[in-house]
């Protein structure tokens, strides 16, 4: 595991004078994601590009007014609520509108706990598992060309999906979106393995690009509090002395996910919440369910025919 300080010092060596690095952060207004979207500022003297998707203006407006005055008038924010696919092309549109044609970074940490039971989307996704898995697979598949632009351009390109790699468990592949068995073990360990299979299949798609699978570990940030499910909220307040206790602040998880990006070299990895590389530990795929699930994907997210 790095320590801290070598977390925080090891960025001062990711030079990017030669290039103004584009950071795209999805869900970037809370949690970890707006942790990350910060901590890359303080990397990068406010030398940077930085682009919020999220669902809250008001909290994006703060979190861009707060940035140092460099950072601060480069800063764009995308509205999107996306658990709409529809929603995330308009989004893909907007950034591309906008010249975004090419991205360094793109990390996705959007988040939504289960509710008490399968809330469907006019579009027939469950709305959890559309924030979590199909709208972060959605802009990754939408803003590749954006990442291999950055590699064209000999720049690094590395995309990172905060969520729970090496928490996931054995999905279910006669019933994928989980339409049949919903509970919120069922579906918390199947969007964490979701998202190690899309990420196996960009790497395998895409070789020149970095991919990261990472759990952030017990973090202190507000989405239990704000879930739409009692039971969690309830557990959160009983839990609270504890999770108190060993949960690291945002900030300093922060650190530890831009050393795993840093780190990351071509193809797949998947860090643990102390940003150590966990290998294919706790790997619930098989080449069968990656293509599945891709396929499943490419319906479920109206994305067939797309580049
Ligand atoms: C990251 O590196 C920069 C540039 O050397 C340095 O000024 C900054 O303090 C570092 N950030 C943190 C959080 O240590
Ligand atoms: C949006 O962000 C603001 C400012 O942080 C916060 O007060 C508000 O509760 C948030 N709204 C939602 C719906 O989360
Ligand atoms: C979901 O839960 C049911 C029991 O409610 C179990 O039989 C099934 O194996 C679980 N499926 C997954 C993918 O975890
Ligand atoms: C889980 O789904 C399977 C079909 O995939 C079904 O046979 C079984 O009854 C379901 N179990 C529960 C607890 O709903």
């Amino acid at each position: 595991m790095p320590a801290l300080t070598t977390a925080r010092s090891f960025n001062a060596s990711q030079d990017s004078s030669s290039y103004l690095p584009v950071a795209v952060f999805i869900g970037g207004t809370a949690g970890i994601g707006r942790a990350m979207a910060e901590a890359f500022v303080r990397h990068t003297n406010g030398r940077v590009r930085v682009i919020i998707v999220g669902r809250n203006a008001t909290a994006a407006a703060e979190m861009i007014a707060a940035l140092p005055l460099a950072a601060r008038e480069r800063a764009e924010f995308v509205k999107c609520d996306m658990s709409l696919m529809r929603n995330i092309d308009v989004a893909l549109s907007e950034l591309a509108g906008r010249g975004i044609t090419k991205i360094n970074y793109l990390i996705v940490s959007s988040g939504l706990l289960p509710a008490n039971g399968r809330q469907e989307t006019d579009e027939g996704l469950d709305r959890t598992i559309a924030v979590v898995y199909y709208g972060r697979w959605k802009f990754i598949h939408g803003l590749q060309d954006a990442l291999s632009a950055a590699v064209a351009a000999g720049e690094p390109a590395k995309v990172m999906s905060v969520l729970a790699a090496g928490e996931g468990g054995p999905i279910d592949l006669d019933d994928l979106g989980v339409k049949k068995n919903y509970s919120l073990m069922n579906v918390t360990r199947t969007d964490a393995t979701y998202n190690d299979l899309m990420l196996e299949k960009f790497a395998q798609l895409h070789s020149e690009v970095s991919f990261v699978h990472a759990y952030p570990g017990v973090v202190h940030t507000n989405v239990a509090v704000n879930s739409q499910s009692w039971l969690l909220t309830m557990i959160y307040y009983l839990l609270y002395p504890v999770v108190m206790l060993v949960a690291r602040s945002p900030e300093d998880c922060a650190e530890l996910m831009w050393y795993a990006v840093h780190h990351s070299g071509k193809g797949l990895a998947r860090v643990n919440g102390k940003g150590d590389d966990i290998g294919m530990k706790n790997w619930y795929g098989t080449e069968e369910s990656v293509e599945r699930l891709w396929e499943h994907t490419l319906d479920a997210t109206k994305s067939r025919g797309a580049a």
